[in-house]
Parts: structure tokens; C-alpha cells; sequence
């Protein structure tokens, strides 16, 4: 086993197409989401490579994200071998540890977990990845009266995470987010914020689109999320609103489908809006997390 490097990158997507066909993953990720994951990651620090007879065999990457409780990691094996699987998660969790994370997590598709309970994590909750062909008919934006909708080239500069992060505070494990993660790079027309007539902003979604290789979905894929209504301007149809509309968009900028991600015990039913609106369900993770304090 040795430390990674940024030139091991195209063998660790190698290795998660392999974890894809298992059916442990649901997707390899897409570039534009691999870029932003990627970012000034430490791979010396924060990954290893097992290396076998032909090349890498098995990887594991660590990287972290701020919570107001403290840092959770994510910990991600490509591997074939659940004994030496075993070890690399172990890896990541001591790692986890010793950095001082508040938690580490560990995301698999269903039935797909083994080994994780011995290794101290519990199960937390399933991840549901939902799509929806983009090449028949599609929802009708239905306004909101008292709204407008605005996007990203109508919208002043740090707009969007004030916004984001009122409408996720009560999520689970919420992240807050910076402008810049949010807006850079992304058409400024697949970003939508509904205001109110007095120009407070109530709602937002945010698209953009991505290619996966080796993917059973129509392609580009639409990428639907960070779907969020802060609470007082909840249940009007702000949300199925934006959705709708962000739908319409992507397939003008040529998507044949789109996904989205949601928490499978949403509190706030997330899933049930996205079910009127034409997703389903596609792919269920499972979610598993050892917590260090
Ligand atoms: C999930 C969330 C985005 C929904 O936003 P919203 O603007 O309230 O969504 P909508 O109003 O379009 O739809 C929500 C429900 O209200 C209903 N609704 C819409 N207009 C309504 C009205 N005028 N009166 C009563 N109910 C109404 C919808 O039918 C829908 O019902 P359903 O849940 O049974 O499908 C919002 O609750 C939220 O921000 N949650 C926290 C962040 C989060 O979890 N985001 C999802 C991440 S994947």
C-alpha cells in the first residue's frame, strides 16, 4: 500500500467503474463533479493505493467537508476483495479519527455493506438517487403568485448561499456552502431563485449537466440540486415550481435525462414533490457513519 497521487486519478475511475458494475456505487462521478471533489485534495495525505501485478488494484480516498458540528469525512474503497476492503475502510476511519473528525461516512449501494458494523460505523440512513427521461413530456412550470423567478444573471453576488443555507440549515448533517462552490462554473441560466414580489428570495435550484461513460441513462445527464425553500415560504410550490422550470432548461441545453439526489427519510418528504413531478426511484445507498465523539 502507498500514498496517492493526483496522476492516480484515471486508475481510481478505472477501479469505480469495476465498484459500479458490483452495483456498490451508483455512478462514477461525472468530471464537473469529480473536479469540485478534487480540488486541492491531498492525495499524499488523504488516499492509498494498493498496488498488485497489474497496476492498482484498490484505492481509498478520504476527503472531508466543514459542518457546524465539525468536520465529516467521506471515505471511498474501489475494491474487489472484502478482506483487504476491510482494511482500507479502517484505514479511513483511523484517519478520520486522528484528524479529528466529528464523524466519518461511508456510502454503498443497498446489501452492499459488510464488514461495516465490525468495523464500528452504523447504518444511518439510505441515499436515493432519483432520474427521469427527459425526452417525452415534461411537468409544466406552474408559477406562484406573489413570486418571480430570477436567475444567476439576474441575481447580485452572494445571493445564492444566503439563500441555500437558510433553506438546509434544519437538513440533515448541513453543510454550509459558499458562494463560489455554488455558482462558479455553472450556467447562470440552470441557477434559480424565486423571490418575492418585495424582492426577498424564498427558493432555489440549481442545474447543470454532466456525461458519465459507461451509464445506463439517456446522456448528458441534468443534474438537479441543492432543491431548498427556506421554512416560511414552504408548501406553496415554490420547489415544484423551480424544479419544472430547471427541467425545461436543461433539456434546452441538451440533456436526455436528469438526476437528483435526496435523503430517503427526508424530513421534509423532499422525495414526495420529486415523484410528482416524474423522477423515480434508480438507485438506493446506504449510508453508514462511525461517529468519534
Ligand atoms: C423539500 C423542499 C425543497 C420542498 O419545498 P417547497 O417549496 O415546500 O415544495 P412545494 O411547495 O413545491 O411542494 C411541497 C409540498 O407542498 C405541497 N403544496 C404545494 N403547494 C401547496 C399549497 N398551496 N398548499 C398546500 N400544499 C402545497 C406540494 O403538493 C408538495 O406536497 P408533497 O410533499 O405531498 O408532494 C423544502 O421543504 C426544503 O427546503 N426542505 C429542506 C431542504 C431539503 O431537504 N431539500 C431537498 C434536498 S434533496
Amino acid at each position: 500500500m502507498r500514498p496517492g497521487r493526483e496522476d492516480d486519478l484515471f486508475a481510481v475511475l478505472e477501479l469505480w467503474h469495476a465498484e459500479v458494475r458490483a452495483g456498490r456505487q451508483d455512478c462514477v462521478p461525472g468530471e464537473a463533479h469529480m473536479t469540485k471533489l478534487l480540488a486541492g485534495f491531498d492525495w499524499g495525505a488523504r488516499s492509498r493505493m494498493v498496488e498488485g501485478a497489474n497496476g492498482v488494484e484498490a484505492a481509498v480516498l478520504v476527503a472531508g467537508r466543514p459542518t457546524p458540528g465539525g468536520t465529516v469525512t467521506q471515505i471511498s474503497v474501489a475494491c474487489e476483495r472484502p478482506a483487504l476492503r476491510n482494511d482500507l475502510l479502517r484505514w479511513g476511519l483511523d484517519l478520520s479519527k486522528a484528524a479529528g473528525a466529528v464523524a466519518a461516512q461511508v456510502w454503498s449501494g443497498r446489501g452492499h455493506s459488510d464488514g461495516l458494523a465490525e468495523l464500528g460505523a452504523h447504518y444511518v440512513r439510505p441515499w436515493w438517487r432519483m432520474d427521469m427521461d427527459l425526452t417525452g413530456a415534461l411537468p409544466n412550470p406552474q408559477p406562484v403568485a406573489g413570486y418571480v423567478v430570477r436567475d444567476g444573471n439576474q441575481v447580485a453576488p452572494g445571493g445564492w448561499s444566503e439563500v441555500h443555507n437558510r433553506s438546509f440549515a434544519d437538513h440533515w448533517r448541513f453543510s454550509p456552502r459558499y458562494e463560489a462552490e455554488l455558482v462558479t462554473g455553472r450556467l447562470p441560466h440552470l441557477a434559480l431563485m424565486a423571490i418575492t414580489d418585495k424582492g426577498g428570495p424564498a427558493a432555489v435550484t440549481l442545474a447543470h449537466l454532466e456525461s458519465y461513460a459507461e451509464d445506463a441513462r439517456p446522456q448528458p445527464v441534468g443534474l438537479v440540486s441543492s432543491v431548498g425553500t427556506v421554512p416560511e415560504h414552504r408548501r406553496r410550490g415554490l420547489a415544484t415550481w423551480l424544479v419544472a422550470e430547471a427541467l425545461r432548461r436543461l433539456r434546452k441545453e441538451g440533456a436526455a435525462s436528469a438526476s437528483l439526489y435526496v435523503d430517503g427519510w427526508n424530513h421534509t418528504r423532499a422525495f414526495d414533490a420529486y415523484r410528482k413531478l416524474g423522477f423515480e426511484l434508480s438507485f438506493e445507498s446506504e449510508v453508514w457513519e462511525a461517529t468519534f465523539q
